[in-house]
């Protein structure tokens, strides 16, 4: 049960207790279903707030249906999405090696991703909602590699760059393969020498790369993504443009993308946490320029997250307001109802002042 101001209650939202007026009369029973008209009786009768029920009726079902209605669109095809992750599964399932073969297939897949990304210039990128934990090393790779592309672009770098910015930056974490999985898997804090033997992925991805026809530039990413702006990074705590700018970038979208998702040992935060947590750590781990052209295709609230406004109700992003990131036109969904193909309304929160979100759900 909430209380909440008159002016912020959704219609159909369910009245939770007894309005009475200032006389004491009763005007509207608990169970009500609150309609617009209200808003001016309750005014009349000098009510400012009134409680209402929290919705209950979004299930992480309900909200997976709402969203193959909504056809989400993602920045690359799902086709080319699904191939890339089984390109780098493969590549990654081979024994401590990699085959130029899978340097190829890779470079191709990644020329069809930068051909679909400059025929849109204008997106929002958004995470895949639906992923597994077993596959997240490949879901991630392909996103480390989608994200730095994003930015290149952004940046304005030539299509070759780009193909080899997003080779490294797909492959960064290649060199896990030769760490083991008690490290790699383990849920609970790593010991030192534990994390001193994960650390090395770095250097083995670099090793292994540098064997194969990938070019230096990009094999440098796997070599440095673990590099901060602030110099407390590892391998080799290079700092500022010691570093390379395709690591520089391949960083952002790593721990972008990594606390975006649930992983063996943590939960992950929800789109607009992240984003707040990532921009303050800005200064520190990141170079200022990667961020700005970084944020300018992120969006706090990706369409298809789910929010939670001031008013109790809940809803999911439908479009982004470019100039107003924090409030997106959403689909909100009055309480209690089954039926939610009839159930709902939509309403641009940069045009209606009185609803703000306040939390995201999943
Ligand atoms: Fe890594």
């Amino acid at each position: 049960m909430q209380k909440i101001f008159i002016d912020g209650v959704a219609p159909g939202a369910i009245i939770a207790e007894d309005v009475y007026g200032m006389d004491g009369v009763l005007l509207v029973k608990r169970g009500t279903m609150f309609r617009e008209q209200y808003i001016t009786r309750f005014r009349e009768a000098g009510i400012q707030e009134i409680f209402i029920e929290p919705d209950g009726s979004l299930s992480p079902e309900t909200v997976k249906k709402i969203h193959r209605s909504l056809n989400i669109q993602d920045v690359i095809h799902e086709k080319t999405r699904i191939h890339a992750q089984a390109q780098i599964k493969k590549t990654m399932m081979r024994f401590r090696s990699v085959s130029n073969g899978d340097i190829y297939k890779i470079g191709k897949i990644v020329e069809n991703m930068i051909e679909q990304l400059l025929e849109q210039r204008d997106f929002v990128f958004a995470l895949s909602q639906l992923r597994s934990v077993d596959d997240y090393t490949y879901q991630h790779s392909v996103n480390v590699g989608v994200l730095s592309m994003v930015i290149g672009i952004e940046l304005g770098f030539k299509k070759s760059e780009l193909k080899n910015l997003g080779m490294g930056a797909m492959l960064h974490d290649i060199g896990k393969i030769m760490v083991p999985e008690s490290i790699l898997k383990k849920p609970s804090k790593l010991t030192l020498e534990e994390f001193m033997e994960a650390k090395k992925h770095a250097q083995y991805g670099y090793d292994i790369l540098s064997q194969t026809d990938m070019p230096e530039e990009a094999a440098l990413i796997a070599l440095y993504h673990h590099e901060k702006y602030n110099g407390t990074g590892y391998l080799e705590g290079l700092k500022g443009t010691e570093i390379p700018i395709f690591a520089r970038i391949a960083a952002v979208a790593d721990v972008y993308d990594a606390m975006s998702n649930d992983r063996v040992y943590q939960k992950k935060s929800s789109p607009d946490k992240v984003f707040r947590e990532i921009t303050h750590l800005g200064d520190l781990h990141f170079d200022a320029q990667v961020m700005e052209a970084f944020a300018k295709h992120i969006s706090i609230y990706p369409t298809g997250t789910g929010v939670i406004l001031n008013s109790g109700h809940r809803g999911i992003v439908l479009h982004q307001n470019k100039l107003y990131p924090e409030s997106p036109k959403i689909r909100v969904f009055t309480p209690q109802h089954g039926n939610l193909k009839r159930m709902y309304f939509d309403v641009d929160l940069s045009l209606n002042t009185k609803w703000y979100i306040v939390d995201t759900f999943t």
